[in-house]
């Protein structure tokens, strides 16, 4: 109505004849409620496809619901993290325990580049083009990664389930839902660090894996000992820059112990010990 109102005194066809100026004003209020119309049609329209908290978009609302049937989950609790390309969430098991859901997000620029993980990974010579089976395929990339080094007796978050772009996963961190802290926040000794190259070693020679994303951000410090993590970009050990990745891996986690006044083995040495008789 204001807008009309101003619409009447700022029009120049004000000296109009009356009746010529209503229907001006009629044109005006038809115009006006089209426009409020399809603006409501559009609200509508982005409630439906609505991203709550950017990440639950209808597909995987579907998902997570789909995750509540199957008793793999029982409720989402709370935000945790957001990464480059996912966002973790805890969330409740039926029996009471903490889970992790990591909802992979649309594709970043990072992902696109790190397709060249999945590309040259014979395991995943099947992926369809689109975005949307791609997000897919990175999450079931982690989700089979966790799966190959806890079946090694790695050290990593039990895998549970994928479905689409969801992973959901064992919860490391308190009964109050904190997670346990990454090496970068925690004091560190020489024992973790044997403990690190040791878990690589597992890793490389018994899952036949290079985490490919190693750094003291991707290490839980936990009462347990170390425990790795976020394998997405985890390739096997064929993999054609399965070496390169492996000496960045070393050369991050040699980087950052050093950092903190420990000593650390020679990169190339401590590669050599990782791959063992491999070539
Ligand atoms: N199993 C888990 N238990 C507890 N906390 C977890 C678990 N997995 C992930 N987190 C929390 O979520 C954060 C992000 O996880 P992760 O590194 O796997 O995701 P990401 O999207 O790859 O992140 P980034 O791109 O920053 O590396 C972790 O730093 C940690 O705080
Ligand atoms: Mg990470």
């Amino acid at each position: 109505m204001i807008r009309c109102t101003f619409f009447m005194l700022s029009d120049p066809d004000e000296q109009l004849p009356r009746e010529e100026r209503q229907k001006a004003i009629d044109r005006a209020d038809r115009r006006l409620s089209r426009r409020e119309r399809e603006s409501r049609l559009l609200v509508k329209r982005s409630e439906d496809y609505e991203v709550f908290d950017n990440v639950f978009d209808v597909p995987t609302l579907m998902i997570i619901n789909d995750l509540r049937s199957d008793g793999v989950i029982q409720q989402v609790r709370g935000s945790l993290a957001a990464g480059k390309e996912s966002k973790v969430y805890t969330a409740t098991a039926p029996d009471g325990s903490l889970r992790i859901l990591k909802i992979y997000l649309t594709v970043s620029a990072e992902f696109k580049k790190r397709m060249q993980y999945i590309a040259g990974d014979p395991r995943f010579s099947d992926i369809k083009r689109g975005s949307r089976s791609l997000i897919a395929a990175w999450a079931r990339k982690e989700f089979k990664n966790m799966q190959a080094a806890y079946a090694a007796g790695v050290r990593v978050p039990a895998p549970i389930a994928v479905k689409k772009n969801v992973l959901v996963m064992e919860f490391v961190g308190d009964s109050e839902g904190n997670s346990a802290p990454p090496l970068v926040e925690s004091e560190v000794t020489s024992s973790d660090y044997k403990q690190v190259i040791e878990q690589m070693t597992m890793l490389y020679q018994k899952a036949r894996l290079v985490h490919a994303d190693l750094s003291e951000y991707n290490i839980f410090k936990t009462d347990r000992g170390i425990m790795l993590f976020d394998f997405g970009s985890a390739v096997d050990i064929q993999h054609p820059n399965s070496k390169q990745f492996l000496v960045r891996d070393v050369m991050n986690v040699n980087r950052f112990f050093e950092k903190r006044g420990i000593e650390v083995l020679d990169t190339a040495l401590a590669v050599e010990k990782i791959r063992g008789g491999n070539k």
